[in-house]
This record gives structure tokens, C-alpha cells and sequence, in this order.
């Protein structure tokens, strides 16, 4: 993977190169990256997503052993394939995500940097999912960002990079985790966003009302979508074949997405942002995105391959932090 943004790149010759060593290991990712200057050099990354699938979600305590067991063989192939000694600095999740998760990563990160003797620095795993859409376009000031997770739903206003304030989170469930527990309760597959998605590109059939109700306040809440939808489901189990399946997963992504979208035209009304920017694993819901689209003259999306967990958000994110 060798993806970089011209504006970043632009931007960083004209304040020199920075390599990095970066570290996400906040969920069931073990991802590290060599990082230099908005370029990923190399993505050593390891998904636990097909080892979690049997048992339907993530279970914590294997998420941690098998990050303990994998940051070792991707530091051999590091070392193979680079001398850590030309690294500025490392980079790693320190929070929000699974507390055994991050101690790994953060274990893992504070050895090295004393091996190394290189700084360490920590990353807001929210934040970071926000700055990965610099990968894509720069972010002007002052901004909106919907970040849209497995764990978390929020916005965020952005006065600069280092002035980052939460204006609204979910009360209840995050976007990803409905999504999740909709296409499990559909029995389409896990991890049930990418599922969805797909059967509702499927659907060719008219839709089932499961509107949210529209308010005008920035608070979220997804436990009474989330009810409907799997009530519905429950009572209709006889009827579930794969044209129904496709009607529902469609009906439900067309609900939580608007939902999302009339929240951001509030804060946009309110704020009134000169960029606002789409992050988290839902960003990469295709309605999601050509909804987020156009609802700004300055939308930034993030790269489909910067969307779910992954150490490259943690790169960029400390190096625009140490920048800016
Ligand atoms: O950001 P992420 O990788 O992990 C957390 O920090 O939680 O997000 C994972 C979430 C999962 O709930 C997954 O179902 C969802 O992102 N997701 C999607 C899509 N791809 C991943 N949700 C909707 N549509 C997608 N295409
Ligand atoms: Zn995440």
C-alpha cells in the first residue's frame, strides 16, 4: 500500500521529512506501519477478524494474547526489512479500545522506544481516525468530523488540529456496533457493515419504513433504530429469504445514514465549518458516503483502505500533530 496525499506531501517538504514507527492494536487489529512523510513505506499489518468470527464479535481477552503473540513476528520482519535507528520517533494508540488491547500496543511501543532510544508518542485512537482523511485532502480549519465506529459515534468541531472538541456522542450504541448486531440478527455474516452494504446494493425491492424520528438537537442514539429493525426481523423470520434480506439490510442502512446526516446538517448549521470530514470503519459504507458527499462544498471522505483500524492513522495523526 503506497498512498499519499500531494497537498500533505507539499506540505511536508516544506517542513521536512518524518519517519515513523506506528502502533494500533486498540481492537482486534494488530497493525503496525514504517511511515515517512504522508507515505506508508510498508503495512505490516495482521487482521484477528477471521479467528473473532466464530464467535460472533470480538472477545477481549483473545484479542490481547494474540496481539501479544503477533507484535513479535511483525517486529522481526521490521527489522528485516529496516533500521529502525533512522526513525524520528513511535507512534502508538493510547486510548479509547479495549483496555487489554492497548497495553499490549503500548508495552510493545514503550520497549522499543527505550531499545531505540527514540520519543514516544501517544495517539487518540478518534482523533486519529479523523486525521487518516488527510490521506485523501487537507483539512481546513475550522472543521466538522463525523466519526463513525465499532465502538464509538461522534462529532467532533476542530478549531485546529491541537483544539479538538466533542459536540455530540451517541447515549447508547455506536453506528458500527447496530450495524453489526442488524447482520447478525439477518445471519449475513460478520463483521456485519461490509454485509449490509452489500446486500443492500442487492435490493432491488421498494423499502420498509424505519425512520428515526428528526430532532434538531446534536444528541445520537441508535438503541431505538436498533430495536425496530431486529423486532422487525424477529417477526418476520418465516418470510427472511435473500430478496428479503437485501430489502432490509437496505431499508436499515437507508435509516441509520440519513439519521447520521441530519445530525451533521445541524452541527453544519450551527458551526458552520469551512471542511468537514467522514472517519471510522462506517465511513466506508458507500451510501454513507455519497450522502456525506453532498452535504458540504468541502467534504472529506477518508480512503476506503484508512477507514477501519489501522496504524496509518496513527502515523499521520502524530506527525500533523508534531507539525502543526
Ligand atoms: O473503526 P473500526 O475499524 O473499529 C472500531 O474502532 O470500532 O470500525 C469497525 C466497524 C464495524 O462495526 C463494521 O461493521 C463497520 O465498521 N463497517 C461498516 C462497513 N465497513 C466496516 N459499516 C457499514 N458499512 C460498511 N461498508
Ligand atoms: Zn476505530
Amino acid at each position: 500500500m503506497l498512498l499519499k496525499s500531494k497537498q500533505f506531501m507539499k506540505r511536508n517538504r516544506a517542513l521536512g521529512s518524518m519517519r515513523i514507527l506506528a502502533i494500533e492494536t486498540s481492537h482486534d487489529d494488530t497493525s503496525v506501519v514504517l511511515y515517512d512523510s504522508g507515505k506508508v513505506l510498508k503495512d505490516y499489518s495482521i487482521s484477528q477478524t477471521s479467528f473473532h468470527k466464530k464467535f460472533g464479535g470480538t472477545v477481549p481477552e483473545y484479542a490481547s494474547r494474540l496481539h501479544a503473540e503477533n507484535l513479535p513476528r511483525i517486529l522481526a520482519d521490521v527489522l528485516n526489512d529496516y533500521d529502525l535507528k533512522t526513525i524520528h520517533h513511535i507512534a502508538y494508540t493510547s486510548h479509547p479500545g479495549l483496555v487489554g488491547s492497548l497495553q499490549m500496543g503500548y508495552v510493545f511501543a514503550s520497549a522499543l522506544s527505550i531499545a531505540l532510544q527514540k520519543p514516544l508518542r501517544e495517539v487518540n485512537h478518534l482523533h486519529a481516525h479523523v486525521f487518516a482523511a488527510e490521506f485523501t485532502r487537507q483539512i481546513v480549519y475550522p472543521a466538522l468530523a463525523l466519526v463513525v465506529s465499532g465502538g464509538h459515534t461522534v462529532i467532533y468541531f476542530l478549531k485546529s488540529p491541537h483544539d479538538i472538541n466533542l459536540i455530540a456522542k451517541t447515549s447508547d450504541d455506536a453506528a458500527g456496533e447496530v450495524f453489526d448486531k442488524v447482520g447478525r440478527a439477518l445471519k449475513i455474516g460478520y463483521p456485519g457493515g461490509p454485509a449490509i452494504d452489500r446486500a443492500a446494493q442487492a435490493n432491488k425491492s421498494a423499502l420498509i419504513s424505519f425512520k428515526i424520528p428528526a430532532d434538531l438537537d446534536l444528541n445520537l442514539s441508535f438503541s431505538g433504530l436498533k430495536t425496530k429493525v431486529t423486532s422487525y426481523i424477529s417477526s418476520h423470520r418465516a418470510a427472511l429469504n435473500a430478496t428479503e434480506v437485501n430489502r432490509v439490510a437496505a431499508s436499515f442502512q437507508e435509516s441509520i445514514t440519513d439519521y447520521l446526516i441530519s445530525k451533521m446538517k445541524v452541527a453544519i448549521a450551527h458551526y458552520k465549518p469551512r471542511s468537514i470530514v467522514l472517519g471510522g470503519g462506517v465511513a466506508a459504507n458507500s451510501v454513507l458516503r455519497q450522502k456525506f458527499s453532498k452535504i458540504h462544498p468541502h467534504a472529506i471522505i477518508c480512503d476506503p483502505a484508512y477507514t477501519t483500524d489501522n496504524a496509518a492513522m496513527i502515523a499521520i495523526t502524530s506527525e500533523i500533530l508534531q507539525k502543526a
